[in-house]
Parts: structure tokens; sequence; C-alpha cells
């Protein structure tokens, strides 16, 4: 949450920046600001989306080749001018933008108060820059030091970047807890939350690790901890085209990020599965899928929709491998003090890679000795950094808040993880193994298809516009289907929904049905069919609107609802993968019609990097 950018080098600073924080915007957007050396460390911020910050800049003479910005998603104080980023120092010689935090800055600011210290703001980051001036001051040290030996003092999550009026040569950055890249460009440097903002202009980056600190002093760049180690930067190349970042031609990133799930699908086998020579392969389990084989007890941890994608993997793994498995919720999971036995696996899911609670999920699993996998989707994040080994599930970056491509892709790489163990383990006959292959090698064609109902999608949406509330019903591999419907239209359209298994309906959510409440069904034709018609039933006796999402050719269940969307026949296990595709669609265009803002709606942020 929050997005940070820095530049430094020959191009306008504020071109660059206003660019990154448009492209950072999913991370955080009640308001925006900027700092730049144009005849002074300026600092201009607004409370609002970076559109408000440009045009509130109007007029003024922003040349400078030097500059960093910051969007933000509140954590202390409210969104306003005064609470948003960058925070000047008292002396207001030094500025500071900072994604993260700071947990001990109420005793760091009292301190800072006994000594005369006065703040503009009721934000931590405010504190972090008077103290690191404090530092500056008392200690007669270089600057990087002072902030090295503040970072030392601070309890919290942070990556920060700090200016100083001092020396316009000058960026010093660091992390812990919160993501940071540096882009090495050709005389120039870029920093930023992730590398969206500086593909466009190099594809050389660093990505910082915890407690190490970049500094950008002259044109030569510093690498070292917060012990004063120096280290080599490790350079990678990204390998990421501006255009999957950009609309092509959509209206939001959501609906792009739906209609790019048949690539997506494929993008995440490619390589890996092929049904003609039987072949599934993972590299990046194959030194640790023995501990899979073996494992007593599988533990997945997640977060929203990859805690979703993890239900959906309890019964892969339980159908295909026979081990039992636990999804948890990542944030109960940590705080729980966890039996966790010799023989326990733990597989981290997460699109982001950086979501606090399942980090820390992770780091205290394997403080018990735990091997953990990771299925993410954020190359070189954290998570897939603190894991011992895991999948990347190559969807491509996820812009819209609303998680889409990345649930349909962390599906396939988890059957693939289950199907790799269970047929090393013997727990699938290979006749099913190989109808699976060659059916998931089949899902972009059918997503395909459904993605074809778009229009009739948005015309059912239109009439459930002006609903308060909405049930969601499934069964088997559809109830985590259900769960993910109503999540999707909760946080778009701020419309109350539930999901629910479409059994458990009886033991409570039945009271709540009656003409004006409309219930989506995922009616598919699987094992449990039946018993869906009968639910399907008693919500129709109850005058509730039925919506089904149903299997092509279905005759039955069209009889009794109100609307019906189809979706080709496929296995059991394979049918999250097309079943939510139209729950997808039709919260997005309810959220579209109620005039929500579905790429960016309100109180959310992409990346979940505070618990
Ligand atoms: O990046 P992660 O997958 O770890 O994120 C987990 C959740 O924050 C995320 O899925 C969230 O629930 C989405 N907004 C759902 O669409």
């Amino acid at each position: 949450m929050c997005g940070i950018v820095a530049y430094i080098g020959p191009r306008q600073a504020q071109d660059v920046i206003i660019k990154g924080l448009k492209r950072l915007e999913y991370r955080g957007y009640d308001s925006t600001g900027i700092a730049l050396m144009n005849g002074g460390l300026n600092v201009y911020k607004k409370k609002g989306k970076v559109s408000e910050l440009e045009k509130s800049l109007n007029g003024f003479d922003l040349n400078s080749h030097i500059g960093m910005g910051h969007t933000r998603w509140a954590t202390h104080g409210e969104p306003n001018d005064e609470n948003a980023h960058p925070h000047y120092s008292a002396t207001k010689k030094l500025a500071i933008i900072h994604n993260g935090i700071i947990e001990n800055y109420s005793s760091l600011k009292e301190d800072l108060e006994r000594k005369g210290h006065t703040f503009q703001s009721e934000t931590d980051t405010e504190v972090f820059i008077h103290f690191i001036e404090d530092i500056y001051e008392n200690e007669k040290c270089s600057l990087d030091e002072a902030v090295r030996l503040a970072l030392t003092k601070v309890i919290g999550a942070y990556a920060i970047v700090v200016m100083s009026l001092d020396n316009s040569e000058l960026l010093i950055a660091a992390r812990k807890g919160s993501p940071l890249v540096v882009g090495v460009g050709k005389g120039e440097y870029f920093m930023a939350s992730d590398a969206t903002p500086i593909i466009e202009y190099t594809n050389e980056v660093i990505y910082l690790n915890d407690y190490e600190m970049a500094i950008i002093n002259k044109g030569e760049l510093t690498i070292k901890n917060t012990e004063n180690l120096p280290l080599t930067p490790y350079i990678q190349t990204v390998d990421m085209e501006l255009e999957a970042i950009e609309k092509g031609g959509f209206d939001h990133y959501m609906l792009k990020e739906i209609f790019e799930q048949p690539r997506s699908i494929k993008d995440c086998m490619r390589g890996r599965l092929d049904s003609a020579s039987g072949r599934l392969i993972l590299g990046g389990l194959r030194e640790y899928v023995n501990t899979l084989v073996n494992a007593d007890r599988i533990l997945i941890v997640a977060c929203g929709t990859s805690w979703h994608a993890g239900l959906v993997a309890e019964y892969f793994f339980e159908e295909y491998c026979r081990i039992p498995v636990e999804v948890e919720y990542a944030s109960e999971f940590r705080y729980r003090n966890p039996v966790i036995r010799e023989g326990d696996v733990i597989i981290a899911i997460s699109q982001s890679g950086e979501t606090a609670d399942t980090l820390a999920a992770i780091e205290m699993a394997k403080s018990k000795g735990a091997i953990i996998f990771g299925v993410c989707n954020v190359v070189g994040s954290s998570i897939p950094r603190a894991t011992h080994a895991g999948a990347y599930t190559h969807a491509g970056p996820e812009i819209g808040v609303a998680s889409t491509k990345a649930f349909t892709a962390q599906l396939i790489v988890l059957n693939m993880i289950a199907l790799i163990v269970a047929q090393q383990k013997g727990t699938i006959p290979q006749q099913k193994f190989l109808e699976l292959l060659i059916e998931m090698e089949n899902i972009p064609e059918k997503v395909e298809i459904v993605l074809k109902h778009n229009d009739k999608i948005r015309d059912i949406a239109a009439k459930f516009i002006d609903t308060n509330n909405f049930l969601y019903l499934g069964r088997g591999y559809n109830f985590p289907v259900a769960l993910e419907g109503a999540l999707k239209l909760k946080e778009i359209s701020y419309i109350h929904a539930e999901g629910y298994p479409a059994a458990e309906m009886k033991h409570g959510p039945i009271a709540l049905i009656d003409e004006a409440m409309p219930v989506v069904f995922i009616a598919t034709k699987d094992s449990s069919y039946e018993k869906i018609v009968s639910n399907i039933q008693e919500v129709k006796a109850r005058k509730g609107k039925v919506i089904s999402i149903i299997t092509e050719g279905d005759t039955l269940i069209p009889t009794m609802s109100d609307h019906v969307i189809e979706v080709p026949k496929t296995i059991e296990s394979l049918m999250p993968l097309v079943s939510v595709i139209p729950l997808q669609l039709l919260s997005y265009h309810i959220a579209v019609m109620r005039d929500c803002n579905v790429d960016q709606p309100r109180n959310l942020a992409k990346s979940v990097t505070v618990e």
C-alpha cells in the first residue's frame, strides 16, 4: 500500500514521477505528492488522485532533474493535504516519502516534541524524517549515515526515499518489509515500489532486500545494508512489456484482465505442460517435490482471492493426492500459535507477493521449521524470496484492485502442483492424469467461449444495479467460486454479498430470501447437480431471483431460473476456471453501471502491505 517513485537523471523528473505515480495508483489513491529540486526543495501535495495533483501543478516552473513522488493509502491520519507525502523535516532541508508503518513513532514523537519539534501532519512518516534530521544534526555525520542510524532505531515496515536540499545529486532509499526496486538506466536511476514505472526507461533493475539501502550520489550507486556492510548490486533484467501495464483499449484494467485470461492461462502452462507427451514440469518445485509427496498435511496460507484459490486447491490435493489440507487466513494463522509438525508443508499463495499477513505467516512457519512453497504472480516480490521453493503464475501484471486473472492462474499452478505430486505418489490413475492434462489445455478456449457472453451478462447486470444484497451459492469445487463471486461484487460495487455452500443455506441464509434477494447459483453439471437443483427450487419457492451459471445444454435449470449464463462442460475439478468468469463479468458490469471506480475501489489497495 502506498506507491513511491523517484528519479534522478537528465529527464524532467516530474514527467517520470507523475507517469510513474499513475502506474502505481493501484497501490493507494487517497492523496498524492511530489518533491522536486526546482529552485529549492519544494513539495507539492494534494488530497485525491494523481490527476488532482497534476491539475494543481499547472503554472509552476517544475524544471528539476531529481524528484520523488508518493500515492497514499492512509494508515496514520485521514487522507488530506497535510497528511499526504512527501513530508519535510523540521528545517525543511530534508524530505521523505514512505510506504509502510513506523510502529514506535509515538515514542519517537514524544522525544522529538520534548526537543521542541512541532509537526504539521498526523503521520508516522513526518516523525521519521524529523528523527533522521535530529540524528543528522547531532551526529554531524553524512546524511546516508544518519538515515542508516535512524533505520536501526525504528520498528516497523518501510520503503523510503529521502532527498536533501544541500545535495541536488543525492537520493537515499531503504527497505524493510515494503518493496523497493531500483532501475538502472544510462546515466539515470529510478526507484519505485514495483517495476511498472521503470520498464518504460530500462529493464535493468535491482530488487532491494530487507535492511538494504541504495544511495545514489553524483551519478554513483552504492548498495549497503543497515549494518553498514557494502553489497554488490545484483542487477536483474525484468521481462515485462509496456503494453502489459496499459489498458489496451479497454475501459478498465479489470475488464482487460478478465479478457486476458485465455492468454494468461496459456502463459501459466507454457513450457510446463504438454498433454501429447504427458509431460508436466514445474522447475521451481523440482528440488522439493519429494517433500510434498511425503507430506502428512498441507497448510495453505493466503488472503482474499488467493485464499479462495487455496480452498479450491484443498479439493485438488485431497482428490488427487489424498493429502489432508487445511486452508488458513494468513492473518489468523500468524497470531494463533498453530501446531506445525514435522511432515507439514506450507503453501503460501499471493498475487502481489507482498501481502504483509501472508509474509508474516511464512516467517512464523519458517521459524517453526516448516518448508514453504510460494505461488506468486509478481516476479522478484518478497514472498517468492522468503519461501524455499515455488512456482510463479506468470499471469502478467494485474493492476485492477479486484483480482481476476491472477485467480485463474493460481488455480492452474495449484492444479499442476497437485497433479505432479499425485503422479509421483501413485494416487492418480495415469488415464485420469492424461485426461486432466488434455482438458487443461482446452481451458483457454473454454474461457474464450464464456467471454463471448459478455453482452448477455451486461444485460443481466443492468437488472440488479439497485440491489442491496446478493447471495452466491455453490457446492463442491464451485463453493469457493461462490465466495469469490461474492467478494468480487462487494469490493467493486459496494453491494453486500455473501458466498455460502449451497446446502448451508437452510441453516440460516434462507431466512433472507424474498423477491428482493438475487441468488447466484453456480450450478454446473457435476456430482452435486441434483442437490443444487433442489437448492434452486428452495429459493424459487420463496420468490428469490435466481441467476444460474449452468453447463451448456442444460435444459432443466433454465426452467427454474430468472436468468442463466452458460459455460462449456469441463472436468469437475477444472470447472472453477470457467465458472468464475461470468461472476467476474457480472460484478464488473454492475459496478460500472453503479458508477463505481472498478479499478480503484474505495478504501482498498492492490497490495496490502500493512497488517
Ligand atoms: O496479493 P495477494 O494475492 O496476496 O492479495 C490478497 C488479497 O489482498 C487480494 O486477493 C484481495 O482480496 C483482492 N482485492 C481481491 O480481489
